[in-house]
């Protein structure tokens, strides 16, 4: 019987290559990964995954496969897989429903069917698959020892839940890692988010008024590439700090209301829900560029936009073209999804390295001592964080300086001062 779903199985070769290319570059997952195959830190476990179908996920899955897991996977966004990579992984025999453009309906169909072979072990990125064990399938949480949860927006469904005292079992919070949450989110989405935007419009950045809704991780990241591009960068917060942090760092700061009036380009990174709605789509210039870089697609209220336009066409792939009653044009960029997933390829391989090293260790901890852990969210060791980032700096070809024994007695004594 088969074991996959994926678009077309003839795109397995260029889906090959794509992950090597990862591979070629995630040399900590890598080291972990040889590692692993003579120990099988995860021999007898069955783990079922959902999250985005790109080279450096199969990158994962491998390494998954190479420690001796089960693995059926399914994505965790209907935009973001990549067919080819999802035809390579089932051409190797991995248990994977996927493709890209699937409907709400049958994205939760891919799920069920990873929940088949009954998993020990479950992997999440926005917490749709925690959700479905939890809503669905009591039968199976009996038999799950943990799982793992990749994104902000899923720890914080999770923590919800477990706060309810309706969490059934442990999970390991991997994006609130320092080498997960001050990295992939900041760099990895920074980059990408960039590069779907101009991949989705190709428009020049220098110039433009660029506003970043939100100014945590993500958003730090991405005002960072735009403003090294030449963009002008306006951040609009709820939180104090973080905005005091966006003024500091040069950027201007205001309510979305105003910066409605004013931006080229707008992206939302918030995690929180009608960042950008109808009274802002109202006040927005002729050819503004709206796009989304949060988990779910509920940042931007397209039921707003929807009502407020008169037309809307496909102008470019993942650029649709609004037309408003006033005859302003707003383009939509990704369906509101996330756009550095959706219209690009996702973080680059290089800062998956490290997400991907903490959610295979957070997967051995799991299969070794999961029994013992209460059923709550936990956070991975800070010593794992300067284990993986002293890995990446050794493969990156960097040495760095250790404390001297006299440094440690000084840092450890109370007595000396001025
Ligand atoms: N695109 C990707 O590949 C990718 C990668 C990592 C995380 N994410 C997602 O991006 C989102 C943000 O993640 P993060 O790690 O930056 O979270 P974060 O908590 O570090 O930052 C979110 C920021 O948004 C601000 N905010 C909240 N409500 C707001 C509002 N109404 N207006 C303006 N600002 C508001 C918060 O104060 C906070 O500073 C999450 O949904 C996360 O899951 C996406």
């Amino acid at each position: 019987m088969s074991n996959h779903k994926v678009a077309d199985l003839k795109l397995a070769e260029q889906g090959r290559l794509k992950i090597e290319w990862a591979e070629s570059r995630m040399p900590v997952l890598m080291t972990l990964r040889e590692r692993a195959r003579t120990e099988q830190p995860l021999k007898g476990m069955r783990i079922a995954g959902c999250l985005h179908v790109t080279k450096e996920t199969a990158v994962l899955v491998r390494t998954l496969r190479a420690a001796g897991a089960e693995v059926s996977w399914s994505g965790c966004n209907p935009l973001s897989t990549n067919d080819e990579v999802a035809a390579a992984l089932a051409a190797e025999g991995t248990s994977i429903y996927a493709w890209h453009g699937l409907s709400v309906e049958e994205f939760y169909w891919c799920i069920e069917k990873t929940l088949e072979f009954k998993p020990t072990l479950t992997l999440d990125d926005g917490a749709d698959l925690i959700f479905t064990v939890h809503s669905k399938h009591p039968e199976l949480q009996g038999g799950i020892i943990g799982g793992t949860e990749e994104t902000t927006t899923g720890v914080q469904r999770l923590r919800a839940m477990a706060k309810d005292g309706k969490l059934k079992y442990p999970v390991y919070a991997v994006n609130d890692s320092e080498t997960k949450w001050d990295f992939d989110n900041v760099y990895g989405t920074g980059q990408s988010s960039i590069d779907g935007i101009v991949r989705a419009t190709s428009v020049l950045l220098a110039g433009k008024t660029f506003v970043v809704g939100g100014y945590g991780h993500c958003g730090r990241g991405v005002a960072s590439r735009a403003a090294g591009m030449g963009a002008n960068v306006v951040c609009t917060e709820i939180k104090p700090t973080a905005a005091l942090k966006a003024v500091l760092e040069g950027y201007r700061v205001m309510p979305m209301d105003e910066a409605a009036k004013i931006g080229d380009i707008f992206i939302t990174a918030t995690g929180v829900r009608d960042i950008l709605v109808g009274r802002h789509f109202e006040r927005m210039k002729d050819g503004a560029i709206i796009c989304n870089t949060g988990h779910y697609d509920v940042e931007i209220n397209i039921g707003d936009l929807e009502k407020l336009a008169k037309g809307k066409r496909e102008i470019r792939p993942s650029n649709e073209e609004y037309t408003m009653k006033d005859g302003r044009r707003i383009y939509l960029l990704a369906q509101g999804r996330l756009v550095n997933l959706a219209a690009a390829e996702g973080h680059p391989s290089e800062v998956m390295d490290m997400s991907f090293a903490n959610q295979f260790l957070a997967l051995c901890r799991l299969a070794k001592d999961g029994k013992k852990l209460d059923k709550k969210v936990y956070e991975l060791p800070p010593e794992q964080d300067q284990e993986l980032a002293g890995i990446k700096l050794r493969t990156m070809g960097m040495a760095i300086d250790a404390l001297t024994e006299e440094q440690k007695k000084y840092l450890s004594s109370w007595e000396e001062g001025t």
